[in-house]
């Protein structure tokens, strides 16, 4: 290994990706079990709990939804969104309590955008994501470090997916990078052009492969680092021709969706509208006839002419309460067999209400909290992606 890099942090001094490393909570999060009182309440005890504490705890209290979550907990959102959209809630919210109803990596983002004085909960610690999990941090910088002995590493730049560790966020905003979402990919990519001649995009393979191909580069541009090898599997060569350099990761929810299933939805409903999430894998994407963002779809869905009949690949909560929200114009999910987050599930009314009440009686539990050393480049990461876009 190499000595880890040091760089003057923007208000504290020089740190190192050693002290991000350090300071890097270890992926395991254990969600201790709740009391009688929430597992053995009805839904009209749980409702009446939500309502009390949302009541007593007024605007100091902000509830944040993603669009995977499910119905019984989203009604219960002040704000929903996608993942961009929710990160600028939180950056402009000015409650002290913001309850994010999503995964971890959003609260982590959240607490990285909002003030000291400002709080973030995740319901269930256990709801992480397993695309996140594909790559970390110590991954991350071998990766970075075996690059070094074979490109000239100063016109490499580092490139996160939303969806990634704290620890991951850090290590872009270090090295010149930025964050991304599903909604504002091709906009951070420009912007890394304009300032570097490779890319190295984690966790997700498919964003950077599909927004690539929207930018006009092929195949031939593109490689796949694989962390289980050296040198991600590749050959000096083939790293040397690679604009994007794409880590091997992928969600489980979204690779389920394949070709077959457009040409099965096509044959059913001539004309049929497919929309997919930009997560999906790039055969499926090119047949689509829309590809963006889940707050994008739902935009869509909307405003699409009554009578459009559509199938969406994405997280079936989504597609389910779009069809029930449009129910002049035909929803289907694009693969008929379900395909949940089974992470976005783990929130559930139970674990809001015991998060919401615990905040009330003043022992607040399952607060997310980033270290201060990797908050701070990762705030500068993310600020980037904001003021690209
Ligand atoms: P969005 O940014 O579209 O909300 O996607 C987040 C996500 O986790 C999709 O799997
Ligand atoms: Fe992660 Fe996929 Fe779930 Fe999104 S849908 S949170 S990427 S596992």
């Amino acid at each position: 290994m190499t000595s880890p890099t040091a760089i003057d942090s923007p208000t504290t001094g020089t740190i190192s990706i050693a002290d991000i490393r350090a300071a890097a909570p270890s992926s395991l999060r254990l969600q201790r079990p709740l009391p009688d009182r929430y597992t053995l309440a009805t839904p009209t005890e749980l409702e009446a709990m939500i309502r009390a504490a949302k009541a007593e705890l007024g605007t100091r209290l902000c509830i944040l939804g993603h669009h995977y979550q499910r119905d019984e907990v989203i009604r219960w959102a002040d704000a929903t969104g996608d993942s961009f959209k929710l990160a600028r809630f939180a950056a402009d919210s000015e409650a002290t309590d913001i309850v994010f109803c999503g995964v971890h990596f959003m609260a982590e983002s959240a607490d990285v955008l909002t003030e000291d004085h400002q709080r973030v909960y995740l319901p269930d610690l256990n709801a992480g994501c397993s695309m996140a999990d594909m790559a970390d941090i110590d991954q991350v910088e071998e990766c970075w470090e075996q690059l070094a002995e074979v490109v000239d590493i100063n016109r490499v730049v580092p490139i996160t997916y939303m969806n990634s560790s704290a620890a991951l966020k850090a290590f872009v905003g270090l090295h010149g990078g930025a964050v991304c979402t599903s909604s504002n990919a091709r906009a951070v990519l420009e912007w890394t052009f304009a300032k570097g001649e490779q890319v190295l995009f984690f966790p997700d393979q498919h964003l950077g492969r599909n927004t690539g191909f929207q930018m006009g580069y092929d195949d031939r541009d593109m490689r796949v680092w694989d962390p289980r090898h050296d040198l991600g599997g590749l050959t000096v060569d083939d790293v040397r021709a690679a604009r994007f350099l794409l880590w091997k990761g992928h969600c489980s929810v979204h690779q389920r969706f394949r070709p077959e299933h457009v040409y099965a939805a096509r044959a059913e409903h001539p004309g049929m509208e497919i929309i997919v999430h930009p997560e999906c894998a790039h055969d499926v994407v090119e047949l689509a006839d829309r590809v963006g963002s889940t707050e994008r779809i739902l935009d869509w869905v909307t405003s699409a002419a009554p009578g459009t009949v559509m199938a969406i690949g994405t997280e079936i909560h989504m597609v389910q309460r779009l069809a029930r929200a449009n129910p002049d114009k035909t929803v289907v999910s694009l693969d008929p067999l379900i395909c949940p987050c089974s992470t976005m599930f783990r929130i559930d009314e139970p674990h809001l209400a015991w998060t919401l009440e615990q905040i009330v009686a003043g022992t607040p539990t399952n607060q997310i909290v980033v270290d201060p050393v990797t908050a701070e480049w990762a705030r500068v990461a993310l600020q980037r992606m904001l003021d690209i876009t």
